[in-house]
């Protein structure tokens, strides 16, 4: 099963309409991705808490680590530079937290508020080497703009 994501761009739409808690929005999105893709090992988001450090959000799949430092791992780099990291090898990207040693690829990706705020950054984790390409940057910033970044 492979994800449609406008179609998931759609039904996330639907149901966050109106809701502006951004733990029960993160909540929702992480559900509907997790549900939607056989790639999708590991899905969760990690908040900004203070200046350089992510905790640990709602997420999906196993247990995840509660604290990364901005100058740790695949979140920390996206968090630190605001860009989207595709990792097509965990075992060959320096400083990666290996949360769950099935993890063979990921993908992590800024998440910014209204404001330009940083909220925090999505990790999506797969038990697939290479599972991540272009395409899935696109349609996860798309819908994290679409829920996060809205006023
Ligand atoms: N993808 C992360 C770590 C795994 S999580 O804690 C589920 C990283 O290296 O940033």
């Amino acid at each position: 099963m492979r994800v449609d994501y406008p179609t998931l761009a759609k039904t996330v739409a639907a149901l966050t309409a109106g809701e502006h808690d951004p733990v029960a929005l993160m909540a929702t999105v992480v559900c509907e991705l997790h549900h939607a893709d056989d790639r999708f090992d590991w899905t969760g988001f990690y908040r900004v808490v203070a200046p350089g450090v992510l905790k640990i959000g709602p997420y999906q799949g196993g247990h995840g680590c509660l604290t990364i430092p901005f100058d740790r791992g695949v979140c920390g780099a996206a968090a630190r530079t605001g860009k989207v990291q595709i990792v097509a090898d965990v075992e060959a990207f320096a400083g990666h937290i290996a949360c769950s040693s099935t993890t063979r690829s990921e993908i992590v990706l800024p998440v910014w508020d209204a404001d330009g705020q940083l909220l925090g950054v999505l990790d999506v984790d797969s038990d697939r080497p290479e599972a991540f390409e272009q395409a899935d940057a696109e349609g996860l910033g798309a819908i994290l703009r679409q829920v996060f970044g809205r006023a």
